[in-house]
């Protein structure tokens, strides 16, 4: 796709063909779990402008730096696994940032063990979300994005769901549920699934045949830091 198809999303589907857009990288695609940069340039059109500060506590091979540097925002991006000179290393439930700094956080965490991201003890795709310490953790994240986060302004957090071994485990509900404690609601958003390692002629031939469903979509859930705690 190129910079031109970019519009503003009116609807809660959202469906971009490719990671990408435009001519330059926006993040690494062959970084595993690499977020669609169109989703991060949708938020920032919508919830930042020129000059905001906008965080993003787990941004892997930085996608959320690149569209923000593109829109002029100014990023400032964290991971326990560096792959670029742009990140500080940091824990995301232990940032190195002044609280009420941020404008917009952006975060796409992972949702389970599915994907290895690197040996740090820390890393939360060590836990699977069929452990009730995996949304312990993510709570933790939530609570210290709240301190960063100026008091009226807007998190994002991507997190798709959990088909495995015949069990199905909605993580985006069970996040939702402790993101409701310390944040409101703005809005939800359903993102399609394109280039996952089960969409072959096989998996969907399982999928029939076995009759469960492949994901075909990631909860994108838009909060906003208007409580007191
Ligand atoms: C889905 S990936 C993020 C992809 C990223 N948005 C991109 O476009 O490349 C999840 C990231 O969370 C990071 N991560 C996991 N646990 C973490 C923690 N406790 N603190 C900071 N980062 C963490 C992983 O290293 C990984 O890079």
């Amino acid at each position: 796709m190129t910079k031109k198809d970019l519009v503003l999303e009116s609807t809660t589907l959202w469906d971009f063909p490719t990671q990408n857009y435009g001519n330059r990288p926006h993040g690494d695609n062959k970084y595993r779990g690499v977020t669609p940069a169109f989703v991060i340039w949708n938020l920032l059109e919508r919830y930042t402008k020129a000059g905001d500060i906008v965080v993003d506590p787990m941004c892997g091979s930085g996608t959320t730096f690149d569209v923000a540097i593109e829109l002029k925002r100014k990023p400032i991006c964290f991971d326990l696994n560096i792959v670029r000179k742009e990140v500080i290393k940091a824990d995301a439930k232990n940032l190195p940032i002044k609280s009420d700094g941020a404008d917009f956080v952006f975060i796409d965490s992972p949702y389970s063990d599915n994907l290895k991201y690197s040996n740090h003890p820390n890393c939360l795709g060590k836990i699977s979300c069929e452990d009730d310490r995996f949304f312990d953790q993510l709570e933790f994240v939530a609570v210290e994005l709240k301190r960063v986060l100026k008091q009226g302004k807007v998190l994002a957090w991507l997190i798709g769901d959990q088909w495995k071994k015949k069990k199905f485990t909605p993580t985006g509900f069970y996040l939702y549920q402790r993101l409701a404690r310390h944040f409101d609601s703005v809005d939800i958003v359903a993102v399609a699934r394109h280039n996952q390692t089960s969409n072959t002629r096989v998996w969907h031939h399982r999928a029939r045949q076995y009759n469960f469903y492949l994901r075909g979509f990631k909860h994108l859930l838009i909060m906003r830091n208007t409580k007191t705690e």
